[in-house]
């Protein structure tokens, strides 16, 4: 791939880990399109931040990635502005903390967990395969992974685990259906990250 032509968009890139992949991108040479739930002004401070580290080419979307038609509209307007992007990271995640058993947890928050770790990545991953594959284009799809997909473990969240074991048979049931079209399909799997809801539980610790 030509760095110079080449647009990356990431969901839930304004969390820890999201930013930090999106610099990496920015300073590679990508147009870096990032997409998350604040309004814009919100997330103002954070889109300088930025910039200001590397992303030279940044364009900001709110998108819900559980919404198809969100996640399309994301998907459009980044099209109109700098053409298809031929990287994408479904990178959005939040946890719900709970077990199984726990009789304080909701069927909805339990769905919640599947609806944004699960669905959110399949939107986004799904829509835009299909994109690249009716125009032809070579592609990457990276997904979020977590070490959780393989390890049950109740301490971080039990839903959590079977949401992030279901991204992993995704992208791996991807990869076989595009890599006939160029398309490469990959999960990073990050162990515990000081960022994100992982900080938010140590803070609660301490
Ligand atoms: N932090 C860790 O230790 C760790 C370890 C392994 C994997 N991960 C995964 O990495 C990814 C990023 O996590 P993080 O640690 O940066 O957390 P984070 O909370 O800092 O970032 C997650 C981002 O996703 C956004 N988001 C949540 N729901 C969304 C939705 N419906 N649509 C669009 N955006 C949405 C949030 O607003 C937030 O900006 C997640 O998929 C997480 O499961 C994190």
């Amino acid at each position: 791939m030509n760095n110079s032509q080449k647009t990356v968009l990431i969901s839930g890139g304004l969390g820890d880990i999201g930013r930090a992949i999106a610099i990496a991108f920015g300073r590679e040479g990508f147009r870096v399109a990032v997409g998350d739930m604040p309004e814009e002004p919100e997330a103002g401070q954070l889109l300088e931040e930025m910039r200001s580290k590397g992303c030279k080419e940044l364009f900001y979307y709110k998108a819900d990635v559980t919404s198809e038609q969100e996640t399309a509209g994301w998907l459009e307007a980044v099209a109109q502005k700098w053409g298809l992007p031929q990287v994408i990271v479904p990178n959005a995640g939040i946890v719900v903390s709970g077990s199984l058993t726990d009789d304080a947890m909701t069927t909805g928050q339990a769905r919640r967990q599947l609806e944004v770790n699960f669905w959110g990545s399949y939107n986004l991953a799904v829509q835009a395969a299909k994109k690249l594959k009716a125009h032809n284009l070579p592609g990457r799809i990276i997904f979020m992974g977590s070490w959780a997909a393989e390890r049950p473990t109740a301490r971080i969240s039990s839903y959590y685990c079977i949401s992030k074991a279901a991204v992993r048979m995704l992208c791996k049931t991807l990869a076989l259906e595009l890599a006939a079209h160029n398309i490469l399909v990959n999960e990073v799997a990050p162990g515990i990250v000081a960022g994100g809801p992982v900080e938010e539980k140590s803070a609660e610790r301490s």
